[in-house]
């Protein structure tokens, strides 16, 4: 079924129905010019590294996006992954607040490999309120509003429920840092999981669409060192809506314009590993789950954005 932003089992209307409805609109929108520019040249440029990569459609969608949602919500707030980049500050204030990711997945964008997704977020008092998610082309539209369930196309969602890493589906991604202690950090978590036994690990280069994997049920655990809040937000209500967990693990002060350390799951599965990994959980994102000890601490980074 493709996506009309009709279908989307909506629980009744709530306060914030016109954002959602704006936000599946421009989601559709969006879709449709990344859809048509993935198979084009591209213009494309760099960021915090060579692997960090930004294109002209990044800017253009999250222009317009950001637009049409300034003229219908002129006191809405905003934080944008490439805003973020060109030094817009990132805070949350108790405002509305949109979080966008115009191109999760610009590295596949730039390759043409068809796994990339717009991501937008909507919080309200530091609470986030709705996501919404859309594979560009496969056309799926996913959604979660708080106390309202998450939906793909008009479908339920689901976690898997797994609580068993050795028969675990998991996803993680690579993130654009390069630097040795980086990729130590990478290689030797891979290498635990592997030793773990866990069924498989899965690099799709769309953090978004990770995380709506596995909040489909598709996938059962998922980790990353280094997710900034645009490719969390509207995912992080998706997967607590299908009844998963997701936590920061870092035991920093995780200001929201911090990185984060990411764990999503199923709760059955963080609920049986031990204490330790319980620890760090982030207090606004709330619970997700891989057992902490089978992972080496990833290295404190910030963003370089205001706090709180
Ligand atoms: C990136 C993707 C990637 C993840 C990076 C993100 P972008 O987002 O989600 O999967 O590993 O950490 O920055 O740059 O394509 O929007």
């Amino acid at each position: 079924m493709k996506p009309s932003g009709e279908d989307q089992a909506a629980p009744a209307a709530g306060p914030w129905e016109e954002c959602f409805q704006a936000a599946v609109q421009l989601a559709l929108r969006a879709g449709q010019i990344i859809r048509k520019a993935l198979t084009e040249e591209k213009r494309v440029s760099t960021k915090t590294s060579a692997a960090d990569l930004v294109t002209e459609t990044d800017h253009l969608v999250e222009d317009l996006i950001i637009s049409e949602l300034r003229e219908r919500f002129p006191s809405h707030r905003f934080i944008a992954e490439e805003a973020a980049a060109s030094g817009a500050k990132c805070v949350l204030t108790h405002n509305p607040t949109w979080i966008i990711d115009p191109i999760d997945g610009t590295c596949n964008f730039v390759h043409r490999f068809p796994t990339v997704a717009v991501s937008i977020g909507f919080a309200v008092r530091q609470e986030l309120e709705f996501g919404v998610i859309y594979h560009c082309t496969e056309e799926r539209l996913y959604t979660g509003r708080r106390g309202g369930g998450a939906f793909c196309n008009g479908q339920r969602l689901r976690v898997s429920g797994e609580t068993d890493l050795s028969k675990a589906l998991v996803l993680t991604e690579i993130g654009p840092k390069r630097d040795p202690a980086t990729l130590k950090l990478f290689l030797s978590n891979m290498e635990r999981l592997l030793h773990a036994k866990a069924h498989g690990v899965r690099v799709i280069g769309s953090s978004t669409l990770a995380l709506c994997h596995l909040a489909s049920g598709a996938a059962d655990a998922y980790y990353q060192f280094g997710l900034h809040c645009w490719d969390l937000a509207a995912a992080t209500v998706i997967i607590r809506e299908a009844g998963g967990i997701v936590i920061d693990t870092s035991e920093s002060q995780a200001a929201f314009s911090s990185k984060f350390s990411t764990q999503a799951s199923s709760p059955r599965l963080q609920e049986k590993q031990s204490e330790p990994w319980r620890t760090g959980r982030h207090p606004r994102w709330g619970p997700v789950g891989l057992p902490h000890s089978s992972l080496d601490e990833p290295p404190r980074n910030k963003m370089g954005c205001s706090p709180l």
